[in-house]
């Protein structure tokens, strides 16, 4: 088996970047290492939620992750989307794209949600293919994130860390581990975590989402809406242990709460990951609690940088 490394570079620990925070992060430039936006968000140029990220991301190292790549539906591969969000990249210069292993739309119907696929040979092959053309038309490895899910199929032949891993050897695309969703998926299937975590190709592993969720009892519903449990924790300090330092961020997507608390939430994955780490010299590059106060005051001493305030486009400005 070839040895190269082909994931990018350790980039430390991120957030997402959520409309709620705009203003906070301008004001206080807090110790981030890196922002991951919804490219869904911001694919129309011009306009508020625009401004805030060109401004973010001349401070920050950005990523664009997205929802509507459909990768795995049999319609064919939506190229006025695609070449959104390439014109958004060539904008922004992200570090990374991603999307996730599923499928939202069929016959041009949107389903709003990323539904799984069933886990056969015939899909790699499918799914692969789209990949690779994705990859050729936006001039990168892609990464593909593993989908929480609640019903799996009679099809399917092989397990979902196998699938994901043959997708990503065969379209020689990268893998975006959700710690909170093979946790989830673990729980409503029936499956040890600990066995996705050794299976899955650590050669093409990028990065990591940790998420919190809803525990029902007798099934888990990947809400995004809660902070991140023990459990999954536990399961993020594993997949360390596995993959060693990994771009790690922190995916909350409702209940939002104040910058500052999701702050503290991060720097805990950062004593995490030094705990089970101790002495990675990749760790120590983080930046993340460099700052004598990182965003919990309105205490920030960067007076080189001005605050910026949004100002409307005017009329010619727009493109
Ligand atoms: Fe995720």
């Amino acid at each position: 088996m070839d040895d190269a490394v082909i994931t990018q570079p350790f980039l430390g620990f991120g957030l997402g970047l959520r409309t709620d925070h705009f203003e906070h992060i301008l004001q206080h430039q807090p110790d981030i290492d890196w922002f991951e936006v919804l490219s869904e968000n911001y694919l129309v140029a011009g306009g508020k939620p625009r401004y805030y990220l060109e401004a973010i991301a001349e401070q920050y190292p950005v990523v664009m992750h997205g929802v509507s790549m459909s990768i795995g539906s049999s319609d064919p591969l939506d190229m006025t989307y695609l070449t959104a969000l390439k014109k958004l990249s060539n904008d922004i210069k992200p570090k990374w794209i991603s999307d996730h292993i599923c499928w939202t739309s069929i016959h041009g119907i949107n389903s709003h949600d990323l539904l799984p696929l069933p886990y056969t040979d015939e899909t790699v092959t499918h799914v692969a293919e789209r990949v690779a053309q994705v990859q050729d038309f936006l001039g990168e490895r892609i990464l593909l994130e593993n989908v929480s899910s609640y019903l799996s199929y009679k099809d399917s032949t092989m397990d979902e860390w196998q699938f994901l891993s043959r997708v990503a050897e065969e379209a020689d695309s990268l893998i975006l581990l959700d710690i909170n969703n093979i946790y989830v998926s673990a729980r409503n299937h029936h499956f040890d975590p600990m066995t996705y975590l050794e299976r899955i190709d650590a050669r093409r592993v990028q990065q990591f989402h940790l998420a919190g969720h809803s525990d029902y009892g007798d099934y888990v519903i990947d809400t995004h809406d809660h902070d991140i449990p023990t459990s999954v924790w536990d399961l993020y300090q594993a997949a360390l242990k596995r993959f060693g330092p990994v771009s790690t961020m922190i995916e909350r997507d409702a209940n939002i709460p104040a910058f500052p608390a999701l702050y503290q939430e991060l720097r805990h994955a950062q004593a995490l990951a030094n705990q089970t780490l101790p002495g990675n010299p990749e760790l120590q590059r983080s930046r993340l609690g460099s700052q004598r106060c990182s965003s919990t005051e309105n205490t920030n001493t960067n007076t080189h940088i001005k605050p910026l305030a949004y100002r409307k486009p005017l009329a010619g400005e727009m493109s």
